[in-house]
């Protein structure tokens, strides 16, 4: 897209068409939707109103950034932190280097913990409802999300369950800060301030610290941990590997089971009777989850994603 060549876009669907052949012949899979949102970032719009703008005319800044936004996708940086953010459940998160791009994939988990809160609330409104002969308040649900990242699982279960308290936890700095921006951006004038917290440090040793001074266990515990192996790195995508923070990817200890291990091991101490713990899984690690939880006395159910695969071990804790 140098200007002064033959290839110079007049319009911004010129922009459109030679962004989309230039990501096909970079053999991006998505390059259609791609193109569109690299495009609208280019020239400031989003997709709707890019096609709204079809005829419109783009001019030499336009045009240098259009150019050095699909040199990075060229090289394989991933779009989401090219435009600096991915939707997740229907909402914009703010995303950047240091931080996990959120995955369609973990929507199943959000599903479930909302289908679960369901659940646990009306069964906590019945339980409330007989003790005060039908005169009932439901308590707020406490949600645990472990691994926050940018926050898109904990900030989702607090957009989607207006009564529940959440805590977001992880070790990273960075993936703090971002969650914390995004609970800005996502509910402004701090409208989920009474109700998110945001926790830095070891998730485990947090949570638990936190469940000991409030003497109340979690209803739902949340995790989309690390659980890509060491040894499969070399089979991930260059926009992974390349640009994606190690400590989001890579289970600890070479173990890529480490998490399910460790969230299995804690979970009667931290997650209160009757609730729930969901974890993440990667492919095919769902017969191992299985063993793990019934091992430790834990019946496991899974939640199958679009494509099939045991996306979601669940484990409830008995009342
Ligand atoms: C796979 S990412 C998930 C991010 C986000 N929840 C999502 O679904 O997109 C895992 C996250 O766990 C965090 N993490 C790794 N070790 C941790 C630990 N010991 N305690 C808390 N968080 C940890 C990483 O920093 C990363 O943000």
């Amino acid at each position: 897209m140098t200007q002064g060549s033959s290839t110079v876009p007049r319009t911004a669907g010129d922009m459109l068409r030679m962004a989309r052949e230039f990501l096909q012949k970079k053999g991006v899979e998505e390059w259609r939707l791609e193109a569109e949102l690299l495009v609208a970032h280019a020239l400031g719009l989003d997709r709707l109103r890019l096609f709204l703008a079809l005829d419109r005319p783009v001019g030499g800044a336009e045009i240098d950034r259009a150019r050095d936004v699909l040199v990075r996708r060229g090289r394989r940086e991933p779009t989401a932190y090219i435009v600096g953010r991915r939707e997740f459940y229907k909402r914009d998160f703010q995303v950047g280097k240091g931080v996990l791009v959120p995955r369609p994939e973990t929507e199943h988990l959000v599903d479930r913990a909302r289908e679960l809160a369901a659940e646990l609330l009306v069964a906590r409104v019945s339980a409330d409802g007989a003790n005060r002969g039908g005169a009932s308040s439901a308590g707020a649900l406490w949600i645990a999300d472990l691994g926050t990242g940018s926050g898109c699982i904990a900030l989702t279960c607090a957009l989607e369950l207006p009564g529940a308290r959440v805590t977001a936890l992880d070790v990273s700095g960075a993936a703090i800060l971002c969650a914390r921006a995004n609970a800005a951006a996502l509910a402004p004038e701090g409208a989920l301030a009474a109700r998110v917290e945001f926790v830095e440090g070891d998730g485990l040793a947090e949570l638990a610290r936190l469940v000991c001074e409030r003497g109340t266990r979690v209803d739902l515990l949340l995790s989309n941990p690390p659980y890509v192996a060491r040894e499969d790195a070399a089979t991930l995508a260059p926009e992974v590997k390349d640009y994606e923070p190690e400590l989001a990817l890579f289970a600890p200890a070479g173990d890529p089971d480490h998490w399910v291990r460790r969230l299995l091991d804690a979970a009667r101490a931290l997650v209160t009777p009757g609730g729930a713990l969901l974890v993440e899984l990667g492919a095919g690690q769902a017969p191992r989850a299985a063993e793990l939880a019934r091992a430790r006395g834990f019946e496991p159910r899974f939640v199958r994603d679009l494509a099939g695969i045991d996306r979601v071990l669940e484990v409830r804790v008995a009342p």
